[in-house]
Order: C-alpha cells, then structure tokens, then sequence
C-alpha cells in the first residue's frame, strides 16, 4: 500500500474495537520476558512497534509464540538474558529503545540498539543521562543519538527528578531499578502515563508511590501472568475525531483504556463540545476500561496547553486536524515535544493541513488551525513523513473535505494500527 486514497464521506457509524494499547503491550512483553514462567497476553497491539520488542527479546533468547492478537512468552526470570549475537533493532519505536535500554543498563553484557531512521534522529540523552548514573556505560551517536551500545552492570539505586514529562524515561529508570541494589527512585513534576507502575505491580513487584514520587525496590522476583490488553484509546481517537468531521455520526468503540493519566483527550473532547460517553466502565489488572460512544456535534474548538499537554501528547494530531471543523479553531501550546516525535509534528501538520487549504500559524511549541470561517478544506496530497499519527490524521481530515485526498507511504500506519485504514471504509458511509 504505497498510497491511500481517502474520498469524502456523509457520516460514520456503527462499532469497532480498536488493537490493543500500544503502551502496555510493550510493557507486558516486557516484563513477561524478565518474569518466571509463562505469561499470556490476549488482545496484544498489532503494532509494528510491539513486534519490535517482542524481536529484541528473541535476540536475547525469550520466547514467544504469537497467535493472531495472543500472545504467549516464557519468561526468562530477572537473570535469564542471553547477550544477542547481533544488534537489536528497536525499528520506530521510542518505547522499545528508552524501555529496553533500562533493562540493558543492568545486565552482564554489552548490546547495541539501534532503530529505523527516524528513530536515529530520537533524543536518547534523556536516558543515558539517569542510567550513567546508575553505573551503566553507554555510547551515542554525536549529539546522543542511537545506535546505542550498552555496557550493563551492577547498578547503583538512585533519586531522580525528570527534567522533562516523559513516561518512557520515567520507565527507563524504574525497569533499570529492578536490577539495582536497593530503592530506586523517580520524581516527576508533571504527571505521565502510569502503566509501567501498574504493570510492574501486576507481575508482582513493589512499588511505593508518595506524591509524585515512585519508589521501586531492586531484585524482585515477577511471577508470569495471564493478562489482556485493553483497546489503545490513541487509535480510537481517530475514529472519535471522524464522528467529530462528519454529521450524524454515531460510534461505539468497545473495550478501550481508559487510564485516567491517558483519557485526557475525552476530556478536551469533551470541553470543545463533543458528546463522548462512558459505560461499562472496569479496572481489569489496573487499568481502567470502558465503552466510548460519541455522536457527532458541530465542535467549538479552543486552545490546550500546560500540564495536560503531557497527557494527551499522542492524541494532539487528531485534534490539530480538527481545527477547520470548529468553530473558533484549535490553538496548541507548550507541546515542543511533538517536533521530536516519529516525525516533527508541529512541522507535517502545518505543511499538510496547509496542503489542504487551512489557514495555520506555527508556533515553536505548537500551532493555531483557524476555525470553520477560514473556509472548507480540499483534498490534497499529503506526506506523512513516514509518522503513522500524520497518516491517520490526515485520513480523518480528508473525510469532509472537497474532493480526493491522497496519503503517500500509508503504510506507516502500521506502526500502530495495521489495519486502520480498512476499518475506516467499512463504518463510513458515501
Ligand atoms: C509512551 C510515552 C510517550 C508517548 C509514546 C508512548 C510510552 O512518549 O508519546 O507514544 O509508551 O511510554 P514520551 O515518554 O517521550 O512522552
């Protein structure tokens, strides 16, 4: 699929369940790997990205059996990495390479991770920085950028605040402090998605949160689990911003994460004017999950800044899009973080929507999308810049478009949802 050709559509209805969360795939495969014994893993991401870690772990000797969305993997215990004969290659995926690194840090041995071109270009002192301390050697590129090579060792528990909101690199030092001497811990000012704490309690590890500091305890024993990954909310959100374009949408999407430091974005939903409901709400291994159903509404728009940035940082391409359908328009601010995404962000959604006929003012820490009054947009022709959230996006925005848009190398929505493209035809209606 080199290109995807995504015609206007009068509505979207019907419901869907979306793959699993991306985030707590990795972190089950993860921590299945470093369990004892067998763990099972139901309604696994079908991301590119999750594959990615289950491959670095099979260089390191873990199996896994994989069966459709079922995951199976013997657990190699805390000590049971084999040092890989050859790199591990992390692909897209920021999470595979700042999680993976952690657990690196602490073995015998020495690894080398490196990634897909867009991950090479990833900051990764944001990791090596907190596992030097700890007592690992690693080296970068110039400027500390993948590949990385790995010198691991017995390391040192450490207090670290993180300089900037980041769950993977919160992650990075919690999984590294399973394999310290003592209590490891991190502080994070603004708060970040908490899986890795869910998750690592889960499999049997403990954990002392205070504020918003995590404490973790070095050299547990993680017992295999049977588990199921809930529906990833930063798919769903592309269907929910669909609803959003198009009138007389209604959806249901089953099933979905509702992990409150991740649901953020239904709440701005929520505040622009849209009707998104919750039921069937549940905590399955300490994640909430639930049912989303939203029907369409004409959105005000407005702006999303601050703390919740770091909330909804994934799911800020879908709202962007959304600008022209609103009222007022879509102004983001204090996301700098979004230029050092799978793609600079702020850059291919300016230059795309641009594209499209939307008015659009780039901001260095994010971007303003003039509402309705700016005029209709119109099909174009869009470059994802390899980013499967651009290529989503910009599906989204071409359903109510005049005219036919075409998305190049939509492949790259695999990285997260192989078959979002497909499940969009089928619940829009021409
Ligand atoms: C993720 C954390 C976020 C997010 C990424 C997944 C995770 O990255 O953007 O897609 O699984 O921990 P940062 O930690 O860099 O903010």
């Amino acid at each position: 699929m080199p290109k995807q050709i995504v015609r206007p559509a009068r509505t979207i209805s019907g419901s869907l369940e979306v793959p699993g969360d991306k985030s707590i795939s990795h972190r089950y495969a993860l921590l299945g790997a470093l369990a004892e014994g067998t763990s099972e893993i139901t309604h696994f991401s079908a991301a590119a990205d999750c594959r990615s870690t289950l491959d670095c772990f099979a260089r390191m000797g873990v199996k896994s059996d994989i069966q459709g969305d079922r995951v199976k993997i013997e657990g190699a215990g805390l000590n049971g990495l084999r040092k890989p004969r050859r790199t591990l290659d992390a692909g897209n995926s920021g999470t595979t390479m700042r999680l993976l690194s952690g657990i690196l840090a602490g073995q015998e041995f020495k690894s080398t991770l490196d990634g897909d071109a867009s991950l090479r270009r990833r900051p990764m002192r944001r990791v090596m920085e907190p596992l030097s301390k700890m007592g690992a050697r690693i080296q970068a590129r110039e400027g500390g950028f993948a590949p990385l090579k790995i010198e691991g060792t017995q390391l040192s528990p450490i207090n670290y605040t993180l300089p900037v909101p980041s769950a993977q690199v919160k992650s990075s030092i919690l999984l590294a402090g399973l394999f310290a001497d003592g209590v490891t811990a991190v502080t994070e000012p603004v708060r970040t998605r908490d899986h890795t704490e869910l998750a690592l309690a889960e499999f049997g590890c403990r954990l002392e949160p205070e504020g918003r500091t995590i404490r973790i305890h070095g050299r547990p024993q993680l017992k295999g689990r049977k588990l199921a990954v809930p529906g990833d909310l930063s798919s769903a959100v592309f269907f929910l911003a669909a609803a959003m374009v198009l009138p007389e949408s209604n959806l249901v999407i089953h099933n979905v994460g509702l992990n409150p430091t991740r649901s953020a974005v239904l709440d701005v939903l929520g505040s622009m004017g849209a009707p998104v409901s919750l039921v069937s709400i549940r905590s399955e291994h300490g994640e909430l999950v639930g049912d989303v159903s939203v029907r369409h509404e004409a959105l005000q728009g407005g702006s999303i800044e601050g703390d919740a940035i770091a909330q909804l940082i994934d799911e800020l391409p879908a709202i962007a899009v959304l600008g022209p359908y609103t009222e007022q328009g879509i102004e983001i601010r204090n996301a700098a973080e979004l230029r050092i995404k799978e793609s600079d962000r702020i850059a291919v959604l300016a230059e795309n929507l641009r594209r499209m006929g939307a008015k659009v003012e780039e901001l260095p820490d994010g971007l303003r999308v003039a509402g309705r009054s700016a005029g209709r947009l119109h099909g174009a022709e869009i470059d994802p810049h390899g980013d499967h959230r651009m290529a989503m996006a910009f599906a989204v925005a071409a359903l109510g478009a005049d005219g036919e848009t075409v998305i190049r190398d939509a492949e790259c929505a695999a990285v997260s949802y192989p078959d979002f493209f497909a499940t969009l035809e089928r619940l829009v209606e021409r």
